[in-house]
């Protein structure tokens, strides 16, 4: 724009100094004032649009939904409840999740990734990437290029961004424009890519039902321009106790009745709000469980020096990481010979079945050590006998019960063809996740391994 005006003025001769005579200069004077009152408040609101929205990307387009009184864009609230193995809801001792799916629909399971446990799988959740992309390949693990173990339950260390790969939904969300809430989730404290969630409450074991379910309201009734289009919330209550008191266990029924009220808590949240038709509720969970057979817990210590390795990683699977590389084939060879007959199988990293997606990164052990369901392998010195949990997870996805939960409801999912008898659709990996929900809160997506579009649509 400055150079179109440098260019009328200078044929205007208004630049160019001329000497120049009265009638010159009242001709002169007639095309500025004509200049003035026309042709520049024509340059500047053009400039002030195209200041005003510099490129579509940028600019939100109008709310689409309205509940009587607030304009609102499209929403996804996703709550993970740890642990919720598909089968539970059989027991029908969760009727407001029942109802729930009944308004919506279900998948007939989410498969969760390789290794079935919570870190990795949270995190891909999230981020649409095999545990191998995003770098959070175990609860516990080491990194020999940072030379440096991350541990889930020491937020201190687990907090910094080194480990965190890929982009998160509540990154992707801020990164376009948009904003994110985020209670409880894992990697929801850290940086990531430069960014961490607009709004976020940190993990905290002591929160009550109330707490939770009044932190997400808390982030629906903020004024449009600040309200999160994507929010997150976590309860551990069912992972917990069928961890301590296994998944058939009377108080693994009552940590249902919990997240069952949880649940209720959050509908009737949005119920009191107007907003059932029009916040899209996704209810996950990173995993099942399995009853731990006591008498199946094997050590290795007979196949090798168990001092010449680290920490024995991936409970209750086993990753066998020597402290020296040169012993890496020994005990390799060592644990084969061990395994020979056995139903537990020892792989050298780059033997991991292909299905598993579970090489490419040297956060995972050079050897990995894979049990049957309900079994443990582990070392005398890895295991504290009086420890053995009544429930564990952690083992090859493709097994029944290490299946969790997709359930979902809310205005994206009417269009879905479902089946008339329960409202399924066919289950599907918990990498599909990331595409669902970008595609509903339309962001474009990053790099990630699941279908594109949303396989829900797709
Ligand atoms: C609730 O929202 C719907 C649109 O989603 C609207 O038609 C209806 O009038 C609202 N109800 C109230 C009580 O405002
Ligand atoms: C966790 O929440 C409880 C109850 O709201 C609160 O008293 C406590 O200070 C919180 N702890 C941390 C570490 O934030
Ligand atoms: C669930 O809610 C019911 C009714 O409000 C209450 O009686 C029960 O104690 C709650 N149970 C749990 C485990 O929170
Ligand atoms: C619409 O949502 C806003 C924000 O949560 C809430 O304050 C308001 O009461 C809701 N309106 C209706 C008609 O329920
Ligand atoms: C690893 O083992 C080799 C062969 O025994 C030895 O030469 C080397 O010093 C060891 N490296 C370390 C770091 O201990
Ligand atoms: C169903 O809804 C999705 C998401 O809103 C949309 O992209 C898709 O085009 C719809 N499909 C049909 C067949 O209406
Ligand atoms: C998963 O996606 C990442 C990022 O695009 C890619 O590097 C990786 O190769 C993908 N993994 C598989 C198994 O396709
Ligand atoms: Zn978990």
């Amino acid at each position: 724009m400055r150079e179109e005006l440098d260019d009328i003025r200078e044929r205007e001769g208004l630049l160019s100094g001329d000497p120049a005579d009265g009638r010159h200069k009242d001709r002169l004077n007639f095309i500025l004032r004509t200049f003035m009152k026309i042709t520049l408040p024509l340059i500047l609101v053009g400039t002030i649009l195209i200041l005003a929205f510099p490129s579509k990307n940028l600019e939100r387009s109008a709310p689409k939904y309205f509940n009587g009184s607030h304009d609102f864009h499209s929403t996804v609230l996703l709550v993970s409840y740890d642990g919720f193995r598909e089968d539970y809801l059989e027991r029908m001792i969760t009727p407001h999740i029942a109802e729930f799916i009944r308004k919506g629909i279900k998948a007939e399971f989410m498969m969760p990734s390789f290794p079935s446990v919570t870190f990795p799988n949270h995190y891909t959740i999230v981020t649409g990437l095999y545990p191998e992309s995003h770098g959070i390949v175990g609860n516990e693990f080491y990194d020999p290029i940072l030379e440096d173990n991350f541990i889930y339950t020491s937020p201190h260390q687990s907090i910094d961004s080194k480990w965190w790969g890929g982009e998160p939904l509540w990154v992707t969300a801020v990164k376009q424009g948009q904003k994110s809430g985020v209670s409880q989730w894992v990697g929801s404290s850290s940086v990531i890519k430069g960014y961490r969630p607009t709004y976020h409450f940190p993990y905290n074991s002591s929160l009550t039902i109330k707490d939770k379910v009044s932190q997400v309201m808390s982030w629906l009734d903020l004024p449009l321009d600040e309200r999160p289009t994507f929010i997150a919330t976590y309860a551990r209550n069912v992972d917990l106790e069928g961890h301590r008191s296994g998944p058939y266990s009377v108080n693994l029924n009552n940590a249902l009745t919990y997240v069952d009220n949880m649940t209720h808590g959050l509908l009737e949240g949005l119920a009191q709000r107007n907003l059932t038709d029009i916040v899209n509720v996704i209810i996950v969970s990173d995993h099942g469980m399995a009853q731990t057979i006591p008498s199946n817990i094997v050590k290795l210590d007979n196949s090798f020096d168990v001092s010449k390795i680290r920490p024995i990683e991936g409970f209750p699977l086993a990753g066998v990481r020597p402290y020296n590389d040169s012993d890496v084939l020994d005990i390799y060879l060592g644990l084969k010979d061990a395994s020979y007959n056995q139903p537990w199988e020892c792989f050298a990293r780059e033997e991991i079945p292909e299905r598993f997606h579970f090489r490419a990164s040297l956060r995972i052990a050079p050897i990995f050590c894979i049990p049957p369901v309900g079994w443990v392998l582990t070392t005398n010195r890895d295991f504290d006998h009086h420890k053995i949990p009544r429930g564990t997870h952690g083992y090859d996805n493709l097994e029944p019960e290490m299946r969790g939960i997709f359930f979902a409801s809310g205005p994206a999912f009417k269009n879905i063809t479902r089946e008339m008898k329960d409202n399924a659709v066919k289950g599907f990996i918990n990498t599909e996740v990331y595409n669902i929900v970008a595609k509903i809160l339309d962001l474009v997506p990053a790099e990630n391994n699941g279908t594109t579009g949303g396989i829900l649509w797709s």
